[in-house]
């Protein structure tokens, strides 16, 4: 049996994501021991999920600290302190400065609304609407410095259908990441996702292509 992997997971708003991994973990089926839920926002739902899973929690205000890289530093030092080894970034809308990706290089996976390099940044299922794509969905990746462009392992293609709005879409990409994220994880958990440089390694082997899957229809 693998041990599981002390992680932190990292959120701004719902964690419904938080809530997929959780429930995961809490049926057994994702070695990982989720030591922090860290928010920089008191007021983020995701908060009191977490906390329904027995999450230690904490919420970093930046309003509390006199610089992003101040902030950052003590977010840091509570991931270290919880002892996680990997950071689960699960809808955390910061963007970090070079100094907190260097700390966890190659232990911080984020998880973005799109199939990069397609809509970096916000509001990615009304662009991908506005621009009549066919395929949208979501992207798990390793966080550099570069916003929403490091080494993306896995992507779940969802299909823009017909009178798809934002948020039908939204809740279909949803869907899929609630299933692709955690299998990610696990990968990870296990040993098996690594970093090496900034080429994604799975099973040892060098990934020529983001994984792919095509997300279900709830
Ligand atoms: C997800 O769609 C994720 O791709 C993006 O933010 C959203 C977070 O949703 N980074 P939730 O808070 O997990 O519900």
């Amino acid at each position: 049996m693998t041990r599981p992997l002390p992680a932190a997971i990292l959120f701004s708003g719902t964690g419904s994501n938080l809530v997929a991994i959780a429930s995961k973990v809490a049926s057994g089926q994702l070695p990982l021991d989720l030591r922090l839920a860290a928010s920089d926002r008191a007021d983020a739902p995701g908060i009191a999920r977490a906390a329904g899973f027995g999450i230690p929690t904490a919420a970093f205000p930046t309003r509390d600290y006199p610089s992003r890289a101040a902030h950052e530093q003590a977010l840091g030092d509570a991931i270290d302190a919880a002892g996680a080894r990997l950071v689960i970034l699960a809808g955390y809308l910061r963007i970090f400065e070079p100094g907190f990706v260097a700390r966890y290089a190659g232990r911080l996976i984020n998880l973005h609304p799109s199939l990069l390099p397609a809509y970096p940044g916000l509001h990615t299922h009304e662009r991908a609407l506005a621009a009549g794509e066919t395929m949208h969905g979501s992207s798990i990746h390793f966080v550099t410095s570069e916003l929403d462009g490091g080494p993306l392992i896995a992507q779940a293609r969802v299909a823009v259908r017909a009178g798809d709005t934002p948020d039908t879409l939204g809740a279909r990409v949803r869907a899929a990441e609630h299933v692709l994220y955690p299998a990610v994880l696990e990968w990870y958990a296990r040993g098996w996702l690594t970093l090496v440089g900034d080429v994604v390694h799975l099973h040892g082997l060098p990934l020529a292509a983001p994984v792919s899957t095509v997300g279900q229809d709830p």
